[in-house]
């Protein structure tokens, strides 16, 4: 199976982040992550709309929105109209989660849930028909280049095998810590789409050769 690399801004360089983008593309990238964070669902302030459109003029990569922000309904349509491909919400912050994924789908664009390190998985169970992708957080939302939580692999596990046993066609991505050393270790339970942050954007050889490490861990 292959595994997608979706690469989050989280901790790039604002300040020439078109540069940035062309450099994760040139690397061979399958999407770009966009962290949308309101101070209120998590404690820090990322970006919106505006940064989301601006990513979406300098790419054609699949762009994948992960709103940690309150009342995410009153937000869908500003992001799908600023280039979204798919928006992922957290369930924990949906009054009414499956309302809120098929009205992303009505918009146009791939639904995604996700759930906190420690939100039982059995809250998404229902949602497993309706989304093209589930997000497991491995780490807690908020911050970029916190450690790998070990103690979410076997969610991983139970999701790959819900999904097998339904025929349910979504997507496993993760998270969080994810790196040349945690990747294999989420693929090995059924991950197959690696949302990285710092571990592309520290890597002390520079970003290509961050995105050639993963692959190359992986075997895709
Ligand atoms: C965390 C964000 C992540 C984060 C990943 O709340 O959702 O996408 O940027 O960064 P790393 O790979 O540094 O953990
Ligand atoms: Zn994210």
């Amino acid at each position: 199976m292959t595994v997608k690399i979706a690469a989050s801004i989280l901790n790039a360089d604002f300040a020439r982040l078109g540069e940035q983008v062309h450099e994760l593309e040139a690397a061979g990238v399958d999407m770009i992550h966009a962290d949308v964070m309101d101070g209120h669902f998590v404690r820090n302030i990322s970006f919106g709309p505006a940064v989301v459109a601006a990513v979406r003029r300098c790419s054609s990569l699949p762009l994948d929105v992960h709103l940690m922000i309150s009342e995410p309904d009153a937000y869908l349509a500003d992001f799908v109209r600023a280039g979204a491909d798919g928006v992922t919400v957290h369930v924990e912050s949906c009054p009414d989660p499956r309302h809120t994924v098929a009205e992303i789908r009505r918009l146009g664009v791939r639904p995604g849930i996700t759930l906190s390190p420690p939100t039982p998985v059995e809250r998404v169970a229902d949602l497993l028909d309706a989304v093209d992708l589930v997000l497991v957080m491995t780490v807690h939302p908020g911050f970029g280049g916190q450690p790998f939580e070990e103690d979410t692999l076997p969610k991983i596990a139970t999701l790959r095998e819900w999904l097998g046993r339904r025929g349910a066609h979504a997507e496993i991505q993760v998270d969080g810590g994810i790196n040349a050393g945690t990747a294999p270790r989420v693929v090995a339970v059924g991950a197959t789409n690696l949302v990285v942050g710092s571990a592309i954007f520290r890597h002390p050889r520079g970003i290509r050769e961050a995105v050639e490490e993963i692959r190359r861990a992986v075997g895709t």
